[in-house]
């Protein structure tokens, strides 16, 4: 099974309007011949109307970073539907990073409603997954990487799965420095793709695309990605400098 990998920066709560901008519009150029990869930016909700015109026509997406558990217009005040997210020119959306989970109260519950939502506007979901170190040393990594899985995605047909990019997320590799050993990223995420397996079939499982994501830079991709089960990244802070994606983005 070929599984096209995908390359994604997450750009958090960095950069004003002008400059996700001036960020996108430098990235084009240096990703255009990118056909080995969907190469994908998530810019803060201010940002991501202007960044979508700016380079529509490109080969770079453009994904929210969360989205509301509800569908429809109505009084929730600070929300915004995955449909808005489409409007503003977006066709992704990150669900269920590890600093909404641990920040703002995400749950396994709300991320499937999230995930359920974007599927419902359109979009395709990145849903994040992810122990705490404590987690992993306890010996219980799997075990809340399985269930966030299985809550996560509980109730989607293998046509939402179509829709369904995972991203593992160790949060102890998040913004440290320490990467996951590719070993490591691959270990779970073989685990990952037989967790889904088992609630969604092994043709599924097959196809989903596993991003991994914790400290990912230029020097770090090429080796990530010569692992069986890991099909891309979600790079945080290398991701903010044009030159340093781009690098990411060209791994091979
Ligand atoms: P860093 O690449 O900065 O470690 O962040 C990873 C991440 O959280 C991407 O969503």
């Amino acid at each position: 099974m070929t599984r096209k990998p995908v390359i994604a920066g997450n750009w958090k709560m960095y950069k004003l309007i002008d400059e996700s901008v001036d960020t996108a519009l430098n990235l084009k150029p240096l990703v255009a011949n990118a056909t080995h990869c969907d190469v994908i930016i998530a810019p803060v909700f201010t940002a991501l109307k202007s960044v979508a015109d700016r380079i529509e026509g490109s080969n770079i997406l453009v994904a929210g970073q969360d989205c509301s558990t509800q569908n429809t217009f109505g009084a929730h005040t600070g929300e915004i539907t995955a449909s808005m997210l489409l409007d503003a020119g977006c066709s992704h959306v990150i669900i269920g990073h590890s600093e909404r989970r641990q920040f703002y109260g995400e749950t396994n519950e709300s991320v499937n409603h999230k995930a359920k939502a974007a599927i419902g506007a359109g979009l395709t979901a990145i849903v994040c997954v992810g122990e705490h170190l404590a987690e992993r040393e306890s010996g219980d990594a799997e075990n809340v990487v399985s269930e966030q899985l299985s809550g996560g995605l509980e109730g989607l047909t293998a046509n939402d799965m179509e829709r369904i990019i995972i991203a593992y997320e160790p949060v102890w590799a998040i913004g440290t420095g320490k990467t996951a050993t590719p070993e490591q990223a691959q270990e779970m995420h073989s685990c990952i793709r037989r967790f889904v397996s088992k609630d969604h079939g092994s043709e599924v499982a097959a196809k989903v695309r596993i991003l991994y994501g914790g400290s990912v830079k230029p020097e770090n991709i090429s080796e990530l990605m010569l692992q069986a089960d890991i099909d891309g990244a979600l790079v945080g802070g290398a991701s903010l400098d044009a030159e340093s994606f781009a690098k990411i983005v060209n791994y091979r």
